[in-house]
């Protein structure tokens, strides 16, 4: 399922992620053409009501990835390894790989570049896919002082290739894009040899992926904010006020990808 999905991206057609943390959902966006579903750590916030990613764990990754299989069995899934779980030691990684794998997911995601290269090789080695997270990694917010694009000078936008271009060569699969300039996410996006996703990081690269609830309009805020008080993300579109419906939202926003009008410049930085 994931080589079919990398072979149409190599061809050229976009990809269409979002995220999903349920079995309704996941059969609602399967049946709308989305390419990957994205059992996200965001769960923390959109699912938990916590104020960032940091206290997901293991045994909720598990749950989840297991529910979105539960409705999806013919479509890509993404789970996301959650802070703590893969950074500390590669043998450690790969068994929490292994049960997230064994729970449903075809690919899992780990943030960092360099110092998780070798990781992401085991990974690999062991039979493993992996999409490598770059540019804001969430489970470093606090490290990296809040939620700021990466690789806006000329220094970090090369050391964010090096990166992508390590990850590539340790084997994985996918790398993924967050808050990073659009002209430097399509710049490494050339540069490597496998497909990118972008999240606020322009439409140069290989696909996109969104919150469902940003895409649903779900502004409720986070634990730390109150509804009134939350801005939503630049790069957030709420596809169901013109949509009328669930289902066609989801449909628009998988349009939009494949054709390239999503995103357009003011989603991006
Ligand atoms: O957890 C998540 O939803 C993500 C996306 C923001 C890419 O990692």
């Amino acid at each position: 399922m994931l080589n079919t999905l990398l072979t149409k991206a190599g061809a050229g057609e976009k990809i269409a992620m979002l995220t999903c943390y349920d079995a309704t959902f996941a059969k609602l966006l399967a049946l709308a053409g989305v390419d990957v579903l994205l059992v996200g750590d965001s769960l923390g916030m959109v699912v938990q009501g916590a104020a960032n990613t940091l206290d997901v764990t293991m045994q909720d990754m598990i749950y989840h990835t297991r529910l979105v299989a539960k409705g999806a069995s013919a479509t890509v899934i993404m789970s996301d390894m959650p802070a703590g779980s893969y950074e500390h030691d590669k043998t450690t990684a790969l068994t929490n790989a292994q049960t997230l794998i064994a729970a449903g997911a075809h690919i899992v995601k780990i943030e960092g570049g360099g110092d998780m290269v070798e990781t992401a090789r085991y990974l690999v080695e062991n039979g493993v896919p992996v999409c490598a997270h770059l540019g804001f990694t969430p489970q470093s917010v606090e490290k990296l002082g809040g939620y700021k694009i990466q690789g806006k000078t000329e220094e970090s936008a090369q050391i964010m290739l090096a990166d992508a271009q390590a990850m590539v060569q340790a084997g994985v699969d996918m790398v993924l894009f967050e808050m990073v300039p659009a002209a430097v996410a399509a710049h490494i996006t050339q540069h490597i040899g496998v497909p990118t996703i972008g999240i606020g990081a322009g439409a140069g690269c290989s696909g996109q992926v969104m919150v469902l609830q940003d895409l649903l309009g779900i502004y409720t805020g986070t634990a730390d904010k109150a509804p009134q008080d939350y801005k939503a993300p630049r790069f957030a579109q709420n596809f169901l006020q013109q949509a009328g419906s669930v289902q066609q939202a989801v449909v628009d926003y998988v349009q939009a990808v494949k054709a390239g009008s999503f995103p357009e410049d003011r989603h991006s930085y």
